[in-house]
């Protein structure tokens, strides 16, 4: 088949990619001419493990191509994704869906043939049909342009995998469609033959799937980190408390580690997208439970400042601490929301001085808060330093030789801000280690 993928930011250059692997002809497409030219390049401007291979594999085998130019797009293609971004709308909790009505303005009336605009961003619900009504009313005379919603639930640093694996496919269609369900699972077959469920819904209810999934697992996360303030005011201990609540399998431990919390380009401003269009729809109650899950989010970050300081003697003044990690999670560069990032620029603003060191997120980190220091290694990060906190779990630091570190620390002060180090190791050692949500004598 053939497809275009309009927006090539994180989901779109992955989609194309993909749908190009499965075998399609697909035309990637953005307003960004820096941006094409280095997808073209078979380069893409952020890190995600095996997205460069498939894109090059992709673009050597002739499927896969980028342009800017928005007539090339309408003739290329009678099925095209729509997958720019939806940002947080500057002072508000609302999504700023500009991008997306450029989309529709743009590509309809260059139409020839009748299409279907497949959407893969993440709107607020009723945007989908709020479109299709504009579709409408650009659309050349004869020219039948249906919309549908195609939500897109893919990971940072697993969107590879998400893609060509996908847990299900959702697909939202108008009332009166008669192309789109056909034509995507043509595109999907490979997929469907796989046993990738195929869930169909009116346009409503495929928005609500992405919003609300991604408000539960928000959700799961704060729900673990209250009982972490919890544990931390009793003593007891939450990592122990979420495998026993894991192993219920109506609960399942995945999205129960508790740490410092969920950031990133969605869940957050997801969330408060979601409230925002809640109360627009006069459902704003449905919802408030949201704002909890926030606030017990941004929490953690306070609580984990408290903590270093504690580990610290009682005052950041003049300490030298080591920040392990300024990406939002491993695997990824991306520092949009990074509970690390944000933690490390607490403890500055409180008088330490504090050495970063990220194995991928360091440039845009450099970028978002430029007076801190950036060391080159995490050994050298750790040179003289009175704590080590560990903020994002990246294997390497993971798996760091406390006997290695204790030999360029000033103190064997280990804070670990995700729960993801072996304590036994670290206190075998020597090493005094402060953790939240479970109290480490
Ligand atoms: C999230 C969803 O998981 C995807 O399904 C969705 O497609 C995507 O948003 C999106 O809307 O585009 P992502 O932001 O890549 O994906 O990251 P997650 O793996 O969900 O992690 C989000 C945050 O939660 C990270 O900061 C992570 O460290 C934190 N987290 C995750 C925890 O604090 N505890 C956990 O147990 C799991």
């Amino acid at each position: 088949m053939r497809c275009t993928v309009i927006g090539t930011g994180y989901l779109g250059a992955t989609h194309a990619a993909g749908m190009a692997e499965l075998g399609h002809d697909v035309l990637g497409v953005d307003v960004d001419p820096g941006k094409i030219a280095k997808l073209a390049a078979g380069e893409i401007p952020f890190y995600e493990p095996g997205l460069r291979k498939m894109l090059r594999d992709n673009l050597d085998a002739g499927r896969l191509q980028f342009t800017t130019d928005y007539d090339e797009a309408a003739a290329f293609a009678d099925l095209h994704f729509l997958a720019v971004g939806t940002p947080q709308k500057k002072g508000e909790y609302a999504a700023d869906l500009r991008h997306v009505y450029a989309v529709i303005d743009e590509l309809v009336p260059r139409l020839t043939r009748s299409a279907v605009i497949a959407g893969k961003s993440t709107v607020p619900v009723g945007t989908a049909a709020e479109l299709a009504q504009r579709a409408t009313s650009v659309a050349p005379a004869g020219v039948d342009v249906e919309i549908a919603w195609n939500p897109e639930f893919l990971r940072e640093g697993h969107a590879v995998t998400d893609t060509l694996r996908p847990d299900r496919i959702v697909l939202g269609v108008q009332g009166d469609s008669a192309r789109a369900e056909a034509m995507l699972r043509e595109l999907y077959a490979p997929l469907l033959e796989n046993g990738v469920p195929f869930l169909v819904s009116d346009l409503q209810t495929a928005e609500l799937v992405k919003v609300s999934a991604n408000a539960f697992l928000a959700t799961k996360i704060s729900f673990i980190n209250a009982m972490a303030e919890v544990c931390e005011a009793s003593g007891a201990d939450v990592t122990v408390l979420a495998d026993a609540l894991g192993y219920d399998a109506r609960i399942g431990r995945r999205f129960l580690n508790a740490g410092l919390g969920f950031g990133g380009g969605c869940l957050p401003k997801d969330i408060r997208a979601f409230m925002a269009r809640a109360g627009e729809l006069g459902a704003n109650q449905a919802l408030t439970f949201l704002r909890e899950v926030d606030s017990i989010n941004m929490r953690r970050r306070t609580r984990m400042v408290e903590l270093i300081t504690s580990a610290c003697g009682g005052s950041l003044l003049g300490a030298n601490i080591a920040v392990l990690g300024a990406a939002f999670k491993p695997e990824s560069d991306d520092v949009r929301d990074s509970p690390a990032l944000n933690v490390a620029g607490l403890l500055q603003l409180n008088g330490a001085a504090v050495n970063v060191y990220d194995p991928k997120a360091l440039d845009n980190a450099r970028m978002v808060f430029p007076t801190l220091n950036y060391a080159t290694s995490a050994l050298e990060a750790c040179d003289r330093a009175d704590a080590v906190v560990v903020l994002t779990e990246w294997p390497e630091f993971v798996d760091l030789a406390p006997a290695v570190l204790a030999e360029t620390v000033r103190a064997k002060v280990i804070v670990d801000g995700r729960n993801c180090l072996d304590i036994d190791r670290w206190r075998g050692a020597g090493w005094q280690v402060h953790c939240l949500g479970r109290r480490v004598a």
